[in-house]
């Protein structure tokens, strides 16, 4: 939640008390600099001692309530016909209206069962934008993405409040170009994760809907940030100032014939389900569960995380729940935007998006900006962000460098875990950092995994840039800070 001080200005928050406390510790640069090397300038090789604040990600990092603690002590073990699967169920019924539910180890199992089931070679699977995972498995089951966002969605710099809307007229496009029925489905993400954590407008959806329904193609949501879609819906849509995130999110789900999610974000858990309406859909994905996740009533989770699962997504629609990280990242980006640092905007879910393309234009997208920027933020300060940019992306079939349609810094804001002094340092970092930007170099890769090479991929500094950045923030600061 945001607050307004007598002076005008808007804080964030929040409307808990902290009550368990993590310690973490701030390295030294030369430290820092010397485990950005041994990790091959890539921040998820970065071991957590090394690291004072992370944002890497929300995922399964979000701090749990001590409601969803409570419920763990009561989880129901038994491999099969679980009493925690049920009151997962009976949770997804109540928030979501949905009758079936499949939960499965997170998202990307998910994904993998929609795609074994649904994506057959040669289909297309249209969507407002990809994600990583989504992509690599329908790209694996011989489909073909297509990203039809509207021409907002890649400005950087935008007051567009819904940048995560579908372009309706090449969804139609595409649609005719390739038959109905070779459509596997068209996928709606709540909050577009790699370009900024932007949001579709019930509108939109509605339209989608409205367009493929008669085509006889279904509509899948991904809902790993669905209650944050739904507060940026309840903020920016006309007529949805008062409604309840709780009847917002229902109304998403009426118009969605299937959604799946990765449990890890809005939910703050570790886990993912698949949930619908259509028994038709549902029947057709079961029979996989218990070959790749396990059983139906557990999927591959652990019953405590279901139990929490169940208390997370009836928590996730109280209003301080959903704007708790959407809030705190609008201050954030606020600040840098003070600061004339280039951000993504207007400010989305899950992080504070950094520009990298404006941060540093001399560093050329073969050289991997963003990457250069999320290792140099962890140089000057112990953050740890995301690469979300040219490394995200594979390599074609012919082994060519894919550039990505943004370079971005993704600095995630976990729900509930940093405050606004965090912000303030991570704000005035990346400030220190924007002012000797003519330190940043590129980047070039020694070791390269074939599929989703940013999890593992290694790269050196291209003329060993990371020593003299550290030298010129320790004349600066000093050598402890
Ligand atoms: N869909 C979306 C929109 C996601 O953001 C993620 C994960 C997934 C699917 C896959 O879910 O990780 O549980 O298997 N996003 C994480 C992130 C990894 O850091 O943004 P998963």
């Amino acid at each position: 939640m945001s607050i307004r001080l007598s002076d005008g200005t808007e804080i964030p928050i929040e409307m808990h008390k902290i009550r368990i406390v993590q310690k973490t510790r701030l390295a030294p640069v030369r430290e820092r600099l010397r485990a950005m090397e041994e990790a091959g300038y890539n921040t998820f090789l970065l071991r957590s001692r090394s690291i004072f604040l992370d944002m890497l990600t929300d995922s399964g990092t979000n701090a749990m309530s001590d409601n969803q603690l409570a419920a763990m002590m009561q989880s129901d073990d038994a491999y099969a016909g679980s009493e925690s699967f049920y009151r997962l169920e009976a949770a997804v019924k109540e928030i979501f209206g949905y009758e079936y539910v499949l939960p499965c180890h997170q998202g990307r199992a998910a994904e993998h069962l929609l795609a074994k089931t649904f994506v057959k070679p040669g289909d297309i699977v249209p969507m407002n934008y990809h994600f990583t995972t989504t992509k690599a498995h329908f790209d694996m089951a011989g489909g073909k993405v297509l990203e039809l966002y509207t021409p907002e969605a890649l400005k950087a710099e935008s007051a567009c409040p819904f940048k995560g809307n579908m372009d309706l007229g090449r969804l139609k496009a595409a649609i005719d170009k390739a038959g109905p029925k070779s459509v596997s489905f068209v996928r709606m993400e709540a909050t577009t994760n790699l370009i900024g954590g932007q949001p579709f407008s019930l509108q939109n959806l509605r339209d989608v809907k409205a367009l493929i329904e008669p085509l006889g193609i279904f509509l899948v949501v991904d809902g790993s940030l669905i209650s944050e879609n739904a507060y940026f819906i309840r903020q920016r849509e006309a007529g949805y100032e008062k409604t309840s995130i709780r009847d917002i999110v229902r109304e998403i789900m009426s118009i969605a014939d299937l959604c799946y999610l990765s449990a890890r974000k809005s939910a703050s858990v570790r886990g993912g389900m698949i949930a619908t309406n259509r028994k038709d859909l549902h029947e057709a994905i079961r029979p996989w569960l218990p070959l790749y996740e396990g059983f139906y009533t557990y999927g591959g989770m652990s019953s405590k995380e279901i139990e929490a699962m169940a208390v997370g997504i009836r928590e996730m629609t109280e209003v301080e729940v959903a704007g708790a990280s959407a809030d705190a990242i609008k201050y954030f980006v606020g600040l840098l935007l003070e600061k004339g640092v280039p951000v993504v905007t207007p400010a989305g879910g899950l992080a504070c998006h950094v520009d990298a393309m404006r941060f540093i234009p001399h560093v050329p997208q073969s050289e991997y900006p963003a990457g250069a920027l999320a290792a140099a933020m962890f140089i000057v300060s112990g953050i740890r962000g995301m690469e979300r940019g040219s490394v995200s992306m594979d390599r074609d079939k012919d082994g060519n460098d894919v550039p990505s349609d943004m370079e971005l810094l993704r600095l995630a804001v976990p729900r509930r875990v940093y405050t606004m002094s965090h912000f303030q340092y991570a704000a005035d970092r990346l400030k220190w950092l924007y002012e000797h930007r003519e330190l940043i170099g590129g980047l070039a890769f020694y070791e390269e995994p074939p599929v989703l090479r940013f999890f593992g991929g290694k790269m050196n500094a291209k003329g060993n840039w990371g020593l003299p950045l550290a030298e010129a923030f320790e004349k600066h600061f000093g050598p402890d800070c």
